[in-house]
């Protein structure tokens, strides 16, 4: 895509659903060749499951294949899985992980050409245009996050403000001064963003900014609204890991807003059962699983994401989309039996008018069963309540949980700005469960 077509929509977003099909028909062949004859993990495993590219005679058969997972890029740390020679490699990334090893991923200079791309078209669909400021919030640095939107939006032809998280007074005096349209970030630093612009006597309604670009964790529909509301903009879901490229997987579309459309005709996807990993129909929930159709320096065969979502028909485009992602399988707490992820708690903090967004999970282990905490803070001008008006929170939010997840929990209301702010992906999880241990 050039800047001079860069707000008309690529010939693939307009594609017939055969057109598209059978696209990644070609593309899939192209990268299950590309990974059998250039990795020899990829090899190894084709050949011990008794597959073979060429087996592919429909989309379907990809269920065939074996999948991949983090581990297997720990195990092949740092370059181990790179399907081209490094000097075609011209940039790498990495996740730190929690544990062990980072997880390195690598791109040819076409690889950076098609993340740019399918960035611009996210940040068109969203409602971007070429000559929009972009203040980019997302963590430059080994993070895809800052680079990754940064490219993405050069290429459409937008005027790059690239502050990267962090040094949040500066963030809202650039906001202020640079007056920028679209903001890039992740929905808890823009809460952060949100509660500085306040503190500095700011109207986010009178800025400029009429669009947030936020992803990269797990967020509600009503942490949309709350941010929509407070800062008098459309807020936008982009979603993306570094595996697969970075952000721009996938992006939710002005004319849907209802879960990011996922750009098939560079990435692959299917849902799987995480337990049998038997592929599901669409509609179904499970774990998302992606396979690359173009990327040369590090091909993704059935890339396992953790992810927990469902497939949903296209709206504007015959390409599909993924529903609201729940959290991941990693973040899944079993209390008392039921399953129980942090966006669930947000849902609930969130309808509580007197509650901050605001909030922090602690888990802890009596005996053999899981138990957790919820810390909330009061808004600012809820501050001066008394206990009486405070156990009445504290009963509205218990009385939400417990309808709606179904669990019993402690709610602590501590003092304003006590729990820590995010300023990039946020933490709201305290286990205390090791500790104990
Ligand atoms: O977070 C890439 C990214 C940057 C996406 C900026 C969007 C915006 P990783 O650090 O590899 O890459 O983390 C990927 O983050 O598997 C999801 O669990 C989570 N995630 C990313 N976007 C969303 C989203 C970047 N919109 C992991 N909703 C993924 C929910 C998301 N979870």
């Amino acid at each position: 895509m050039d800047r001079a077509n860069a707000c008309l929509p690529d010939p693939m977003e307009t594609a017939s659903l055969d057109e598209l099909r059978q696209h990644q028909l070609d593309r899939l062949r192209w990268s299950l060749k590309h990974a059998y004859e250039n990795v020899p993990l990829y090899r190894q495993r084709f050949d011990e499951q008794g597959v073979h590219p060429s087996d592919i005679q429909s989309l379907d058969d990809l269920a065939k294949f074996p999948f991949t997972t983090k581990s297997d890029l720990r195990d092949n740390y740092p370059y181990g899985m790179f399907a081209v020679p490094m000097d075609k490699v011209v940039r790498l990334h990495a996740s730190s992980g929690t544990t062990g090893k980072p997880t390195v991923v690598g791109y040819t200079q076409n690889d950076i050409d098609t993340w740019a791309n399918v960035v611009a078209r996210s940040i068109r669909a969203a409602g971007g245009r070429p000559g929009d400021k972009i203040h980019v919030a997302y963590g430059y640095g080994l993070f895809t996050g800052g680079l990754g939107a940064h490219y993405g939006a050069e290429r459409l032809g937008c005027t790059v403000i690239p502050m990267s998280g962090g040094q949040t007074e500066k963030q809202v005096q650039l906001i202020r001064d640079f007056q920028p349209d679209i903001i890039m970030v992740t929905p808890s630093y823009m809460l952060n963003i949100a509660d500085e612009l306040e503190r500095q006597g700011v109207d986010p309604h009178k800025l400029a900014l009429r669009l947030g670009i936020f992803g990269a964790e797990p967020w509600t529909g009503q942490l949309r609204g709350t941010l929509e509301e407070r800062l008098g903009i459309q807020a936008m879901d982009i979603y993306g890991l570094s595996e697969v490229m970075g952000p721009g997987v996938a992006m939710e579309c002005a004319d849907s807003k209802g879960g990011p459309t996922i750009w098939e005709d560079h990435f692959y996807p299917e849902i799987i059962d995480p337990n049998t990993g038997e592929v599901l129909p669409d509609g179904q929930m499970g774990e998302l699983v992606f396979t690359s159709l173009s990327k040369e320096a590090l091909p993704m065969i059935r890339y396992r994401t953790r992810d927990l979502t469902r497939l949903l028909p296209g709206t504007g485009r015959a390409m599909r989309r993924i529903d609201k992602i729940t959290g991941r399988s990693d973040d899944m707490l079993i209390i008392r039996g039921v399953n129980v992820f942090p966006t669930q708690i947000e849902e609930q903090v969130l309808k509580v008018k007197q509650l901050s967004s605001a909030y922090e999970i602690h888990v802890y282990r009596n005996g053999n069963l899981d138990s957790l905490d919820v810390r909330v803070e009061l808004k600012p001008e809820y501050e001066h309540l008394g206990e009486s008006e405070r156990n009445t929170v504290v009963r509205e939010l218990g009385h939400h949980i417990k309808s709606h997840i179904g669990i019993s929990t402690r709610i602590d209301i501590v003092p304003a700005f006590s729990i820590k702010r995010s300023e990039g992906k946020a933490s709201r999880v305290v286990d205390k469960r090791q500790a104990a241990a």
